[in-house]
């Protein structure tokens, strides 16, 4: 028998009620309901984790790697971690500085816990993913937006960023290879926002699950190597190895941070899946792994070039050249007069094509959609001729 409860009124924590569930609820809940639509609104990879890493996890499981961890992560895994920033980046980095997390979505988090309270600032870019304002509202801090310009190829602005920091400013978010914009981060820029960080004595969080969707040449910068003892970096297995799944992914943070994160981390989550902890050892050192994300990122660099010269046919959107991650972040024609859910809402009555209004990501993304091509490729192509059809209509 079902156990109801009863209806009555329940005590809740006031805090809770400052999160905001995700503003395109609406737009997936309408899409579900119609037949025949193509999705371009996922924010994860269409493939299958590679065989390599199930079996590794397999394996470890069945050799009894299914007790507790220590918090942090089994020591082979964190050296395997640092291993990779030294193979990867020529950058070294101290096992006891690196926390393995349920993947970025929790070191985001524990970074906000850890190093943020009330009468704090915290500056987050607009437009941003979307955890980064939530985690500020669970922490308590104030929130300061920092405009991310089309003109300045969405890049923080080093000049921009000096004049917001106040004495109250803890920490700086960052996002490069970019959720939504697919933009990236050049060295200039990342040295000078390290430079400020190191004076002005503030933090970056720079969350880098995107680090090898790059493409026409962009290289990756991790904040980490430039201002080491201000950065906290979020990184994670989801997007390299399309293991979103599994929750894989870890911290990187000077000592005294890294603690906190630990301790908070034991009473949340105690430890990451102790099998699948063992399955990213060989994620990282098994060379299998790497040829798959070689074959998906040659597979979203082909998509990504057909996508955007598909949309040149397009009428009334324009798309910003992405360098990065696997989004096309693109304008609306602003003669329209429609705002990024009208757009949305009506490009999905009109074509079944879904794509995510830019407003989702903070009210800097107004005008803007969101596009993903982690879809298969006759979906793209379909999807391009059904918004043409579409939008040759206004
Ligand atoms: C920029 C960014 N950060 C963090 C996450 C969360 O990733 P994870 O699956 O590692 O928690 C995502 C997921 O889409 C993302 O786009």
């Amino acid at each position: 028998m079902l156990m109801r409860y009863k209806k009555r009124k329940y005590f809740m924590a006031g805090r809770i009620n400052l999160l905001q569930r995700s503003k395109i609820r609406e737009l997936f809940e309408k899409a579900r309901a119609m037949e025949d639509v193509i999705s371009l609104g996922i924010g994860e990879p269409d493939f299958d984790t590679p065989d390599v890493i199930k079996e590794a996890a397999t394996k470890a499981m069945y050799e009894g790697y299914t007790h507790y961890t220590p918090n942090a992560g089994i020591p082979e895994f964190r050296e395997a971690i640092a291993e990779y920033y030294k193979d990867f980046y020529n950058f070294d980095v101290d096992p006891s500085n690196i926390i393995v997390t349920a993947g970025a979505y929790e070191a985001t988090y524990l970074a906000f816990e850890s190093l943020l309270e009330q009468g704090d600032d915290v500056i987050i870019p607009d437009p941003a993913f979307v955890c980064y304002v939530e985690d500020a509202k669970m922490s308590e801090a104030g929130i300061i937006r920092i405009p991310l310009r089309e003109e300045n190829e969405f890049r923080i602005d080093p000049d921009e960023l000096v004049e917001m920091i106040t004495k109250r400013t803890r920490m700086l978010v960052m996002n490069y290879p970019n959720n939504p914009t697919g933009a990236t981060i050049d060295k200039k820029t990342a040295k000078a926002i390290a430079d400020i960080a190191e004076d002005y004595n503030i933090y970056v969080l720079s969350d880098e699950p995107y680090e090898h969707f790059l493409y026409e040449g962009a290289k990756h910068h991790p904040m980490i190597k430039y201002a080491p003892d201000n950065t906290v970096l979020a990184n994670s297995f989801s997007k390299t190895f399309a293991m979103t799944g599994w929750r894989l992914g870890f911290a990187i943070a000077p000592s005294q941070v890294i603690k906190d994160m630990i301790k908070l981390h034991a009473y949340v989550v105690g430890n990451v899946t102790s099998f699948i902890q063992i399955a990213g050892i060989t994620a990282l050192r098994d060379k299998r792994s790497w040829d798959a994300l070689k074959v998906m990122r040659d597979t979203y660099a082909e998509r990504r070039k057909l996508f955007l010269k598909g949309l040149k046919d397009v009428p009334h959107v324009e798309a910003f050249k992405p360098r990065g991650a696997f989004y096309i972040w693109a304008k609306i024609d602003p003669e329209l007069d429609m705002t990024s859910e009208d757009f949305a809402n009506w490009l999905l009555e009109n074509s079944g094509v879904v794509v995510i209004p830019g407003t989702a990501f903070g009210k800097g993304g107004e005008g803007w959609i969101r596009i993903s091509y982690a879809t298969r490729r006759e979906l793209l192509l379909e999807a391009l001729e059904r918004m043409k059809k579409a939008l040759e209509k206004l």
